[in-house]
């Protein structure tokens, strides 16, 4: 399918989100030495960026190493909206963890939400940090019963919410639970004045560095990528999504990748306030931002696995529709996508590794909502580094093992990377490289194999391998993003094979000898 055919008349041809467009974000070095830091930490996020400047704070010299450019991954392509409404999930935790880490994961969020407060006020941050209630509401009669429970649940735990039977803006819905004094900011703009204060106290910031190894000696040695320098630590941290070190954790088995879609359009009606989430499918999520003065509403929503979606075009339109119906449209200025990592009980993993790597920590696996749970991350591991306690590291370590519903997760979960991996294999596309129109790529068949092909809109020719560098999947196409996305543990790449996202760090292989 051509992206140009297939995109609304209305919708920018490329993607970029409205926080990346209106922020002028430092640039920093690639590592070209070797150093030595109290923690590495790994992944420039809001998990990463936190956890370095309370670290910071606290007179630990740090290093933040990041593999593309600071801000640019989840972190740069959020709804920011700052929660701790998350779905339906309460009455899920209640069950499968009882009340008291169920009211912990509430209270976690809550001093989450306080942190970025308080970071606001001590530091003058001008973020649009601003009070909303949150919605979560459900449009189907059939569901309702769910949202019930869930709201069943809030009683129990003490959390604030009242039942609503009407929303302020104009959907229709059977039911919905108002969450009051919740949040929405801009994030780069919250957490720019962080980066500064992280080099005020003297913390160190490499951008295009990519770690690929972590040996335990001096304690602990990080290698970027092909061996070329050295980083020597007392703590590491991995902030980078998947994890780039496992340490036995098993963390490709007990996180899978969901990217989801965002159109922020210029409504023609005014928008009541609060921010939304659905509760049913299809997922959709709103709220507004500032742009130029005006106010853009951000419907955000259409979740599925990466690389496992037929046209993803498709879900930036059926959003348009969506605002579109509520609100009206004068214009899209903008469109972006996200990707997020789930775990296996919703609940993300943050603190040591595995129960025997001290000294080694993750934050990772954040369910959509890594604004308070990235903020989270940085709490309880720079307590964890500088051997404070922490009241969350319990409910939040990633050693737990809950029996249920884990176990069915795990199953399911590695049953569908298997049927991907064998799914990607076999049969071949009758379509070769003549094929691909401008500005139009896909799987072709390529001397009787496999491989992909990106046709630029001058008619140059990009051919790689789709083989995944991590563990051999097959990537399919997506060309809302002109990428090629691995269905199994959510690696991308671009056109020309270059790594995006992990957990790959090595290209595709390229087939036609484009530089
Ligand atoms: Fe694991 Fe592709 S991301 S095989």
């Amino acid at each position: 399918m051509q992206p140009s055919d297939s995109v609304s008349r209305q919708m920018p041809q490329f993607p970029e989100s409205l926080w990346r467009a209106n922020t002028d974000l430092p640039s920093f070095p690639r590592l070209n030495e070797d150093i030595q830091v109290d923690a590495a930490i790994v992944g420039a996020g809001i998990a990463g960026i936190t956890t370095a400047y309370l670290l910071s704070q606290q007179g630990c010299k740090v290093a933040i190493l990041e593999a593309g450019s600071i801000l640019n991954g989840t972190t740069g392509h959020t709804t920011a909206k700052i929660s701790a409404q998350h779905g339906l999930l309460y009455d899920e935790l209640l069950n499968h963890f009882g009340e008291e880490k169920a009211q912990m994961y509430y209270q976690a969020n809550r001093d989450a939400m306080n942190l970025i407060q308080n970071n606001v006020n001590n530091l003058n941050i001008e973020c649009e940090l601003q009070p909303e209630s949150a919605y979560l509401y459900m449009e189907s009669d059939d569901e309702l019963q769910k949202l019930q429970k869930e709201f069943d649940a809030y009683i129990k735990l003490g959390i604030p919410g009242q039942w609503r039977d009407k929303l302020p803006i104009p959907l229709h819905v059977s039911g919905a639970i108002e969450m009051p004094d919740q949040g929405q900011f801009h994030p780069l703009h919250y957490l720019k004045p962080l980066v500064d204060e992280i080099l005020k106290a003297g913390g160190r910031i490499f951008e295009h560095t990519t770690i690929t190894t972590l040996q335990k000696e001096g304690p602990f040695t990080l290698t970027t990528y092909r061996g070329k320098h050295k980083v020597r630590c007392s703590h590491v941290v991995s902030a980078s999504h998947f994890p780039f070190f496992d340490g036995g954790g098993l963390y490709f088995s007990r996180l899978h990748a969901e990217r989801s879609y965002v159109v922020a359009i210029k409504p023609e009606t005014a928008f009541a306030g609060g921010t939304y989430l659905s509760a049913d499918k299809p997922k959709r999520s709103l709220r507004t931002a500032s742009w130029n003065g005006e106010e853009l509403v951000l419907v955000g929503g259409e979740n599925h696995k990466t690389g496992q979606s037929i046209c993803t075009h498709n879900h930036y339109e059926e959003l348009e529709e969506f605002g579109g119906k509520l609100f009206g449209i004068q214009s899209i200025p903008f469109r972006w996508s996200a990707q997020d990592l789930v775990t296996l009980d919703k609940v993300p993993y943050i603190g040591q590794i595995t129960s025997g790597d001290e000294g080694i920590y993750v934050a990772t696996g954040f369910n959509k909502w890594g604004m308070t749970q990235g903020t989270l991350s940085g709490m309880i591991l720079s307590d964890q580094i500088l051997g404070k306690d922490n009241p969350y590291t319990p409910l939040y370590t990633p050693s737990r093992f809950k029996a249920d519903p884990s176990v069915k997760n795990f199953v399911v979960q590695n049953a569908d990377v298997a049927k991907h991996f064998v799914a990607g294999k076999v049969g071949l596309v009758n379509r070769s490289a003549e094929d691909l129109q401008p500005d139009e790529g896909g799987v072709i068949t390529l001397d009787g194999k496999r491989a992909g092909g990106y046709k630029d809109a001058k008619g140059n020719l990009y051919l790689v391998d789709t083989t995944c560098t991590h563990l051999g999947c097959e990537c399919e196409w997506n060309e809302a993003e002109r990428s090629w996305d691995c269905p199994c543990h959510g690696s991308r790449f671009t056109y020309e094979g270059a790594v995006i996202e992990g957990p790959a760090t090595e290209p595709l292989e390229k087939l036609d000898g484009h530089e």
